[in-house]
């Protein structure tokens, strides 16, 4: 009891400290900034009424403060979701705020701090204590799946039933929900971040400044097995390996057709990002020929790397997003988070390697991918199947002389109490939607709006889970929906959703 207060005050100590460190005063003591008139533009109309909050609440823009004054570079608060503005343009350039050497060096010399900061700010939300789930392995064999939940329940609460019991409210008013949204650690540069499993073999797209910040344990297995909707006898057709540029025509030739492995080359072909390129507008030590789409999407799935979702500016709004897995997006309507992107072809062809800024784009160079390209990149894609799933039934629903009985229940309560079918359904259970959680209600923060509903398809090969990653595990997500959706579910029931989950 006394080691769990000890931990418990230097965690508070530490969510004090690690906050951000930017040169001026932050939040609504700084003199002169007032969100409704933001770097000198009005963010609301000028008759705006303040009683009047569109039906949020504590989420109301005046209990938002204001997002620092931060250059790239610059250390940025790990609960951004308590900020909000407006940026001084939509747009951004190469320009870096120093020198090529200095930028190098301050990044290098900070980077040890930051990486310290980060990881106590994840410890303090969460136990990788790296218990796994006896017997349950990824769709490739080789890596267990995680047990949870690993979300530390707030000071005091004994328990998730008493904390589910507090409801939205209650919760939100005493600051304690542990399910906040997840910001980059390095928000201001932001751009995509690798995981270690990625960098040993990829050492190229290690980065001067930030690392990812999950245990590999806790991310999808490396490399994920492949499974072809046109080859399912073959089960996986990496057989184990990372697919290259080099290895990828002696693996599939004969197997594919020629559009379709145009399709794979280009999908694994790098290109000039944002922040690996050529230029000194970069995180990399060495000047970089930039990422494929495999880098993040490897073997046509995830190893965890994530970004910011494209869709919003100052750069400080936009969410954190772990990368989709690119299985079964054949059936998918609705691509990417929030843009609603309807084909693959489509998704290819805008994938804003350059953040979607042609300010930028003319700098570091155009990419290969031209419409027809991105066609033959959407053909490939449009193969990539999920993996099996032997306990389902061509209806999707268990096989009564294949599932057990806590396994069962779970499929009951998925269909009934807990009613996770009701946006997640038919083959890849998902209804293709975007829907508002308004998780917002659980804390006073910037609400983050409709997001798409993601398959469930073998899900358990890809976590962590939601947009920004903030659920490591299944136990987590079930947690989650049980406060979102105030489901009121047992310890056991929820034990039963995992099971079936990990049926899926
Ligand atoms: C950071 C590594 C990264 C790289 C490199 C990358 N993606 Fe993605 N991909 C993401 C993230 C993050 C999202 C989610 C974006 C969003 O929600 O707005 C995504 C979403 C997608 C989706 C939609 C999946 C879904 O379930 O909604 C497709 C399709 C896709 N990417 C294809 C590509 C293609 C094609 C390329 C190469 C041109 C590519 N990606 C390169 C990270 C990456
Ligand atoms: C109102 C519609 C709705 C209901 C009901 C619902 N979900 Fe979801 N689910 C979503 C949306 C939307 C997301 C994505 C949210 C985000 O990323 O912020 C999601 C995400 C998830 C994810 C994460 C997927 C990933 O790839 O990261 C899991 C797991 C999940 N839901 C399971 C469940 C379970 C279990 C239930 C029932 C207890 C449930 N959902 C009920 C809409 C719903």
């Amino acid at each position: 009891m006394l080691v769990f207060l000890v931990l418990i005050t230097f965690i508070g100590f530490f969510a004090a400290l690690t906050g951000f460190q930017v040169g001026q005063a932050q939040g609504p003591d700084r003199p002169g900034v007032d969100l409704h008139m933001y770097q000198g533009r009005p963010m609301v109309a000028a008759d705006y009424d303040p009683d009047y909050d569109y039906g949020l609440g504590d989420g109301h823009i005046s209990k938002l403060e204001p997002y620092p004054e931060c250059d790239k570079g610059y250390r940025t608060p790990f609960d951004l979701w308590k900020y909000a503005g407006r940026g001084a343009s939509s747009y951004t350039t190469t320009e870096l705020p120093m020198p090529w050497d200095e930028w190098l060096k301050m990044n290098r010399d900070r980077k040890p701090d930051l990486m310290k900061d980060v990881r106590e700010y994840m410890s303090g939300r969460y136990d990788f204590s790296g218990t796994t789930i006896p017997g349950v392995m990824m769709s490739g064999g080789r890596k267990p799946v995680m047990a949870g939940p690993v979300a530390r329940l707030p000071k005091g609460i004994k328990t998730w039933e008493e904390l589910a019991d507090m409801g939205p409210d209650k919760i939100r008013k005493e600051g304690i929900f542990p399910y906040v949204p997840l910001a980059h650690p390095l928000h201001s540069t932001a751009h995509m971040v690798f995981p270690e499993n990625w960098l040993v073999n990829h050492p190229e797209h290690r980065r001067i400044d930030v690392d990812h910040d999950f245990p590999d344990a806790y991310l999808p297995e490396f490399p994920p097995p492949l499974f072809l909707t046109t080859h399912k006898e073959l089960g996986d057709v990496s057989k184990g390996e990372e697919i290259t540029i080099g290895n990828y025509f002696e693996m599939f030739d004969g197997l594919l057709t020629p559009e379709q492995m145009e399709g794979l080359k280009e999908l694994l072909r790098p290109s000039p990002t944002t922040w690996f390129n050529h230029t000194t507008h970069r995180v990399t030590a060495e000047a970089s020929a930039g990422v494929s789409c495999m880098a993040c999407h490897v073997n046509g799935h995830t190893n965890g790397a994530f970004e910011l979702a494209p869709d919003s500016r100052p750069n400080l709004a936009r969410l954190r997003m772990d990368t989709p897995s690119m299985r079964g997006n054949y059936n998918m309507m609705q691509l990417s988070s929030k843009r609603s992107i309807r084909s693959m072809d489509h998704f290819a062809e805008v994938e804003e390697y350059f953040d979607g800024d042609q300010s930028i784009a003319a700098a570091i160079g155009p990419r290969a991918h031209q419409k027809q390209v991105a066609n033959r990149m959407g053909d490939f894609n449009g193969i990539i199947d999920f993996p099996p799933a032997p306990k389902l039934d061509p209806l999707g629903r268990l096989k009564k002389d294949k599932a057990n009985e806590s396994e069962l229940r779970g499929e009951a309560l998925f269909q009934g109490k807990a009613q996770c079918s009701q946006c997640h359904y038919g083959p890849a259970f998902t209804d293709d939607y975007m829907h508002d959680l308004q998780v917002e209600r659980f804390y006073s923060g910037r609400p983050e709006g409709p997001i798409k509903t993601f398959a469930l398809r073998g899900i358990k090969d890809s976590p962590p889970y939601l947009h920004d990653g903030r659920l490591p595990t299944l136990d987590d997500t079930v947690e989650f929906f049980n406060l979102v959706l105030e489901l009121d579910l047992t310890a056991q029931e929820k034990d039963d959703l995992v099971a079936y989950l990990l049926c899926l």
